[in-house]
């Protein structure tokens, strides 16, 4: 049944001049049809370089919102229109627009998890990936707010040793882990190193071995000579470690560690995305040239 429908998929993505772009959350089944595989960040620049006439994003809202301000000739296509991030619903534009006023001299950090209409808000994006450089590519004095994920930030006060106003955002899936978690994993593995992302709290975050976004967690665990890791991030990156490190062991430090967000894509909602060419995203004229501001600033520090 899944081999039918990689098989009508390649036919529809050819015919619709189409590219496949996967969050590594995403079901190994998705990951298997799709051209890419990998974090906001790849996934952002990706879709600013692709030449298809189409982008079906396999993740959730704000990533398919991002390659289409990113890619603003294309159509962008979110197989599952439900596919939404909870953190980033945690900040709305009338919250920002209040908190702004009440600092006006402040620079706005908004993580990629966040609405366009945010981003439009914000001075400049970051993802888990480059967050500590785009923080400390600010001057010193700069009054910084960095939202919505007050995880995140937290790292990156401990990175940069810099003040910062954290939005009260997280989310859910990395905050449910808790210290009795992982070191419940460590007991069951003591010989495993501890791979954490900055979106967990940081009790958990000080039992890491390595902090690091999705890509970077993939490249430490091929780069390193360890031959076992307890993953703390969503389940879905077990998938692409298998591909990338297939002689080593990777535990995922609890079964919580999964965001139902991620997993509604299935084949079949990227096939009838193909086919009916919906649901797709668009960004409203109003907001397209202040959200995409925000992004091309991240992403021309590199
Ligand atoms: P990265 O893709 O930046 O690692 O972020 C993880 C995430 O939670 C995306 O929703
Ligand atoms: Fe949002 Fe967390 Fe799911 Fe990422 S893993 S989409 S941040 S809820």
């Amino acid at each position: 049944m899944n081999q039918e429908m990689q098989k009508e998929i390649e036919l529809w993505k050819k015919k619709r001049r189409a590219v496949i772009f996967a969050h590594y959350y995403q079901r190994p089944e998705i990951q298997a049809v799709a051209d890419l595989v990998g974090d906001s960040l790849e996934l952002a620049r990706a879709a600013a370089e692709t030449d298809a006439d189409v982008i079906v994003l396999c993740g959730v809202h704000f990533m398919a919102e991002s390659a289409a301000l990113l890619a603003s000739e294309k159509q962008v296509l979110l197989p599952e229109a439900g596919a939404g991030c909870p953190m980033a619903d945690m900040v709305t534009e009338k919250a920002l627009a209040e908190w702004k006023e009440k600092n006006p001299k402040a620079v706005i950090v908004a993580y990629v998890n966040t609405s366009a209409a945010v981003k439009a808000l914000s001075d400049i994006c970051c993802t888990s990936a480059n967050a500590v450089k785009v923080v400390a590519s600010l001057p010193d004095e700069q009054e910084v707010l960095f939202l919505p994920d007050r995880n995140l930030g937290g790292y990156v006060i401990r990175q940069t040793g810099r003040e910062m106003e954290l939005w009260p955002g997280w989310c859910n899936t990395h905050e449910w882990v808790t210290q009795e978690d992982v070191l419940a994993a460590k007991k069951a593995h003591p010989g495993a190193l501890v791979l954490v992302h900055p979106e967990c709290c940081a009790a958990v975050a000080n039992l890491a071995d390595h902090i690091a976004s999705t890509a970077g967690m993939v490249r430490f665990a091929a780069a390193s000579a360890a031959t076992e890791f307890i993953v703390v991030t969503e389940s879905g990156i077990l998938e692409r470690f298998s591909k990338t490190c297939p002689e080593k062991s990777f535990y995922l430090a609890t079964p919580k560690l999964v965001c139902p967000n991620m997993k509604l894509t299935r084949l079949s909602s990227v096939l009838r995305a193909l086919e009916t060419m919906s649901p797709v995203i668009r960004v409203s004229e109003d907001l397209r040239a202040p959200a995409l501001t925000s992004l091309t600033r991240m992403l021309k520090l590199g």
